[in-house]
C-alpha cells in the first residue's frame, strides 16, 4: 500500500457515483486530508484528484498541471459557470480509469470558483488544460466519470476491461 494510506476507488465502483457534501468546517483535519490527497495524487502519477476517488465524500479536490510536479493547487467546493459552450475537445484520462484514454468534449470557457483551506473565495478563468480538469474534477464530486460522456457500447468495454483486470 502507498505511504499516503488512500486506495483509489477503480471504475465501475459504485462509490464513485455517490454525490459530495460541501465543506462547511475549514479545520486542520481538511488540511491534513488536502495534503495526503496530493500525496496520493503524486504517487499515482495523476494530475488531479477528486476525494470522491478516494472515498471521502465531501468537495474537495486537489491538482497539479505543472511540468516540474512542483504546482500543488487545492480547491475546496469548486463549481463553475460555463463562459462559452462551444466544445473542446481533449484526450482525458483519470485515475479511476486506468490504462484509457477517450477524446471528450467540454464547454471551451469557464469562470472556476472556489474556497481555499481557510474558506476564502476564490475564482479564475482557467485556459487550456486547466478547464478540462477543472470540470473533470467537479464531475467527480457529482458522481460522473468521463466514460458517461462515451457510448454505452464503448463504456461497457470500457467496464469489462477493467473487472477482469481486477479478479
Ligand atoms: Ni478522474
Amino acid at each position: 500500500m502507498a505511504m499516503s494510506d488512500y486506495k483509489i476507488l477503480i471504475f465501475p465502483d459504485p462509490k464513485l457515483r455517490k454525490v459530495a457534501k460541501k465543506i462547511t468546517i475549514f479545520d486542520k483535519s481538511l488540511v491534513t486530508l488536502a495534503h495526503k490527497m496530493l500525496e496520493t495524487m503524486y504517487e499515482a502519477d495523476g494530475i488531479g484528484l477528486a476525494a470522491t476517488q478516494i472515498d471521502v465524500h465531501i468537495r474537495l479536490v486537489v491538482m497539479d498541471l505543472s511540468e516540474e510536479r512542483d504546482n500543488p493547487r487545492i480547491f475546496v467546493n469548486p463549481e463553475y459557470d460555463i463562459l462559452d459552450k462551444s466544445p473542446f475537445t481533449y484526450e482525458e484520462g483519470c485515475l479511476s480509469i486506468p490504462g484509457f484514454n477517450e477524446e471528450i468534449s467540454r464547454p471551451s470557457k469557464i469562470l472556476l470558483k472556489w474556497q481555499d483551506l481557510k474558506g476564502d473565495f476564490h475564482q479564475e478563468e482557467p485556459e487550456g488544460i486547466f478547464t478540462v480538469c477543472a470540470q473533470h474534477e467537479i464531475d467527480h464530486l457529482d458522481g460522473k466519470l468521463f466514460v458517461d460522456y462515451l457510448s454505452s457500447i464503448k463504456r461497457d468495454r470500457i467496464r469489462k476491461k477493467l473487472e477482469n483486470r481486477r479478479t
